[in-house]
């Protein structure tokens, strides 16, 4: 089948008129291309897009097996005892070439100790952006201190730099950008308002191993990054997290922190070395498994970059698909989810809902990103809890919630779509699928209304 350079907009009215195969930009196969004007949308009992499956995650590495086996006949299973959590935390900082790492249980423990180890406190304001996980926001009400929600740029779905210096206070201490889904935050936006205000910086790299911002890793460039290993990651161990940092005396006072207060490198008390301390170590059970899927993550990552600029190139083409923009300074995106940005005006007003159903009875499953997490439930419980009542007056409070408007992200909520990042992980022909899938339903939009 030969393909000839055509508009888009031909391209669509070709497809749209239920002319096959020849004409095609978007539309990838004859065949396909055909059964968009032929046949209904699965939704509507018509044929799926998509009939195979997915690659799933996360992926066994059998090398794993015997030194897992060793540890646990050993019986030397916790930090205290063994060594595959001090080689993990070493090649993690290698290959993220970072000066050291510390490993923990979490990416929720990652963040409530390296925000505790720069100061966060009680009465104290952290900026962050609110198009992230629930977690990011929790570990600083673990502290007793207010998230300050900072927008969202819409279109790179990243905290806008330019909107943080107007919601800095004489409280604010710290700013926690999130390089959510991977694709890295504007780290010289963020680093010059921390700069200029005597503010610390805590990178939320939790969705985002490997990416880089200027060439260099995100999760190196504030005061301390945190990662998350938990089951769905990029590098997963069921569970488990880990914090960056270049300071040798920050980094050994996390240390401290996950482990009871005790120096780095002892599990014993000090005298003469006063530091309060929680139980947030990592098992080394975690770091063994996290030692073998370290092998593949490289790799893996080229493949979803790959497939994602694919689908990029391709879905841009459809009208009222938009994909995500990155950062100034992002070069390297690492999809922890693909996202792109669904304008339901081309769609003839259709739902971002009603799409999301239809694309998922194609064989393409998807959701719809993060909800506005500034009005989350938990923040007005808190706010109005004995706690912060004592630590806030009541004039911030007030101020906050007037405040609390943040037209960028909610745009964003009201547009994201997503894909998994195992999806990323399937082949060109798969990446086909969804791209047909998605043309298939801009062109029955009609249909699509009805559902
Ligand atoms: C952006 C973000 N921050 C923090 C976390 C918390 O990590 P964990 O689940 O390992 O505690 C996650 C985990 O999904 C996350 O996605």
């Amino acid at each position: 089948m030969g393909k000839r350079n055509i508009s888009r907009r031909q391209a669509i009215s070709t497809a749209s008129a239920g002319v096959a195969g020849a004409l095609i930009t978007w539309p990838l196969s004859a065949v396909q291309a055909g059964t968009f004007s032929q046949d209904k949308l699965a939704v509507t009992g018509g044929t799926k897009v998509h009939t195979g499956g997915w690659p799933t995650w996360p992926v066994w590495d059998q090398s794993a097996e015997s030194r897992l086996t060793e540890m646990f006949r050993s019986g030397r299973w916790w930090l205290g005892r063994g060594e595959h959590v001090a080689e993990f935390e070493k090649q993690y900082a290698a290959l993220m070439g970072a000066k050291r790492c510390l490993a923990t249980a979490s990416g929720t423990t990652a963040l409530i100790t390296a925000m505790g180890v720069l100061g966060v406190d009680a009465g104290d304001e952290v900026l962050v952006s609110p198009y992230t996980f629930i977690a990011t926001y929790n570990a600083i009400f673990f502290h007793k201190a207010l998230p300050v929600f900072v927008d969202t740029d819409p279109e790179t779905f990243l905290i806008d730099p330019s909107k943080i210096e107007a919601r800095i206070t004489d409280r604010s201490v710290a700013i926690l950008p999130v390089h959510i889904y991977g694709l890295p935050a504007d780290m010289d936006g963020i680093n010059a308002v921390a700069a200029k205000h005597g503010l610390k910086v805590v990178e939320d790299a939790c969705q985002a191993w490997l990416a880089e911002y200027r060439g260099k890793k995100v999760g190196t460039l504030g005061d301390l990054g945190c990662f998350s290993f938990q089951n769905s990651k990029h590098l997963p161990a069921g569970e488990g997290g880990a914090i960056l940092g270049n300071d040798d005396e920050l980094v050994d006072h996390c240390h401290a922190a996950h482990n009871c207060g005790r120096p780095y490198g002892s599990m014993k008390q000090a005298p003469g070395y006063p530091s309060r301390g929680g139980n947030f170590r990592m098992q080394q059970s975690q770091a063994i498994i996290l030692l073998s899927q370290m092998k593949r993550i490289g790799s893996d990552n080229d493949t979803r970059l790959s497939n994602a600029l694919y689908l990029d190139s391709k879905l841009k083409g459809i009208p009222g698909i938009v994909p995500y923009k990155p950062a100034p300074g992002a070069s390297r995106a690492v999809y922890h989810l693909y996202p792109f940005r669904y304008i339901k005006d081309q769609f003839n007003d259709v739902p971002k809902e009603k799409f999301i159903r239809a694309l998922n009875a194609e064989g393409i499953p998807c959701s719809s990103g993060y909800g506005m997490q500034n009005r989350d439930g938990l923040i007005e419980e808190a706010l109005t809890s004995k706690a912060y009542r004592r630590l806030f007056p009541e004039s911030r409070l007030k101020q906050w919630r007037e405040e609390n408007i943040l037209p960028g992200n909610d745009k964003l909520c009201g547009e994201a779509v997503t894909f998994s990042q195992s999806m990323l992980l399937g082949s060109r022909s798969d990446m086909d699928d969804i791209i047909n899938a998605i043309a298939k339903l801009y062109t029955r939009r009609d249909e699509l209304a009805k559902i």
